[in-house]
């Protein structure tokens, strides 16, 4: 499991640029965060890295970015206006407001008759160990009864147009999916598909969260990165129908897709969604399981969705959304595996995964060991010096020559050791750091090396590497290059 607590993550994440409380000079807006300079730089590598993978290295994926705002009988035909609902429950006292089927996944106040009603606080789903009570008031204040549960569509409603009447009135999608199987044909037909194919899009979905919560994890405002992989539901793999064939490759590959950015496999797991909890569109679902500071929780779920949506908007909207199997000579509705992610839940269970505190000759270090594509610097510059105008002049030039192709930072507000600190605990790959051998001393009238000094950010090694070089060097240290290779084949720098 990480080191890291959530409020660990949170205060490192608004101390370093991460993470921001939305609208905080107000006093903020519930679950709703910023990503700053360095979050969005973070975000953004996750959701470039996701798409490069599932989109522009396989052959068999096209993209799509749909609009929010759909038409409202999109999700009448997709069952979110009569589904999409959460059980609701209040507390006639203290009025908290709870999800009724997740009232005993916390911790309960309890007023114990059999000591004199001393108040504990007793273990999510366990009973009062004092007298055997189970909870059945309110869990925040231990007194207030609790209103029977009602249905709370969680889609955010709005109006479109001027007008705030019924027929003007639309939601937020609360899923990119839909914007999937309603372009289904325009994406078929303009691109000349064949089954087996897939359509992928990431974008903003909202939901009316009763209870968000834990940061980033759950939120009312987020990103998803969705795939819909349509199958031909007539054809079989080695005896078996093709649907449940992809929906195992996908879980394969999508559960690999997180260690090869550096997660590691024992915070991971796979569920199997029991079928009492199966989503009504679902054949089967698994979900990836991220062990975060709050515990094992869902990350991504794959879902067989079957021919469910495809069907039902062909229904509602009067268009053929149909396949024409050219073998076989008839259309068929094509079944569809879901891998669908959060963007902001990766970026949480990436954060966590990275967070290292370690002891370094006495002193404590803060770490973030992000994979070099995630990461948002990819490489600073730091001037050991800054009073020494030719090593700032080159510094800035270092940099400005290095931002072309990376991200590349410039930092001489303290002492080097300090320095590095910094860029540690943003999870900056690499450091450069010019010295008084790099410029020489006109002075003196001596010539400098025009030799570098690179920092590698895990082990803390140092290697002198020659300006000249320095492109070639990070094409490889941040492609696919070790470490350990370069550092063979550069002399060591004092540490
Ligand atoms: N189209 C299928 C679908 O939306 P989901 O399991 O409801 O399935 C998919 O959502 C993923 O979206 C989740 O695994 C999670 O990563 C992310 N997600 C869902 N609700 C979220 C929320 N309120 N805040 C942040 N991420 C959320």
């Amino acid at each position: 499991m990480s080191v890291a607590t959530m409020d660990l993550l949170v205060s490192l994440c608004k101390r370093r640029g991460f993470i921001f409380q939305s609208s905080e000079i107000y006093g903020g807006t519930g679950s709703c965060w910023d990503y700053g300079p360095l979050g969005v730089e973070l975000k953004n590598n996750v959701k470039r890295a996701w798409w490069r993978d599932n989109v522009h290295l396989r052959p068999d994926m096209v993209g799509l970015d749909a609009s929010i705002l759909m038409h409202a009988m999109v999700w009448k035909a997709s069952g979110h206006l009569d589904h999409f609902t959460d059980p609701m429950v209040d507390c006639k006292a203290c009025q908290h407001r709870f999800r009724a089927d997740k009232l005993d996944e916390q911790t309960w106040i309890h007023y114990c008759p059999a000591t004199k009603g001393n108040k504990f606080e007793v273990p999510a789903g366990e009973p009062c160990q004092h007298c055997g009570a189970r909870r059945s008031l309110c869990p925040d204040c231990g007194k207030g009864e609790l209103t029977t549960p009602r249905q709370f569509n969680l889609m955010f409603k709005t109006f479109m147009g001027p007008v705030e009447e019924d027929a003007a009135v639309t939601y937020l999608r609360p899923e990119t999916a839909q914007g999937i199987f309603v372009n289904f044909d325009n994406v078929l037909q303009s691109m000349r598909l064949k089954l087996p194919f897939g359509i992928a899009q990431i974008g903003k979905a909202f939901r009316n969260e009763i209870t968000p919560g834990n940061f980033i994890f759950r939120t009312r405002e987020f990103e998803q990165m969705e795939i819909e992989f349509f199958v031909n539901p007539l054809e079989t793999i080695d005896g078996r129908p093709a649907d449940e064939v992809w929906h195992e490759r996908w879980m394969e590959s999508r559960f690999a897709w997180y260690q090869r950015y550096g997660m590691r496999r024992e915070n991971l797991r796979i569920r199997e969604h029991e079928k009492g909890e199966l989503a009504h569109y679902a054949k089967r679902t698994v979900d990836i399981e991220y062990q975060f500071p709050i515990g094992w929780s869902e990350l991504e779920g794959i879902a067989n969705r079957t021919d469910f949506d495809l069907k039902q908007h062909a229904q509602f909207s009067g268009k053929s959304l149909t396949y024409f199997d050219e073998e076989r000579k008839q259309h068929v509705v094509p079944y569809v595996i879901e891998p669908s992610a959060g963007a902001d839940r990766s970026v949480l269970a990436f954060l966590a995964d990275a967070y290292r505190e370690e002891e370094v000759r006495g002193e404590r270090r803060v770490v973030l060991r992000f994979h070099p594509e995630l990461a948002p610097v990819k490489i600073a510059v730091l001037p050991l010096l800054k009073k020494r105008p030719e090593i700032v002049a080159t510094a800035h030039e270092l940099r400005g020559t290095l931002a072309r192709r990376w991200v590349t930072v410039y930092d001489d507000t303290a002492a080097i050791g300090r320095l590095y600190r910094r860029q540690d605990e943003v999870g900056t790959p690499y450091c450069v750091t010019v010295d008084v051998q790099t410029v020489g001393d006109t002075a003196k009238g001596e010539s400098g090396d025009r030799c570098v000094t690179i920092r590698e950010r895990d082990s803390m090694e140092q290697a002198r590497v020659p300006i000249a070089e320095l492109p070639g060097v990070f094409e490889r240290l941040l492609g696919e290059g070790a470490w350990a290779d370069l550092a063979r084949s550069y002399p060591p720098a004092k540490g």
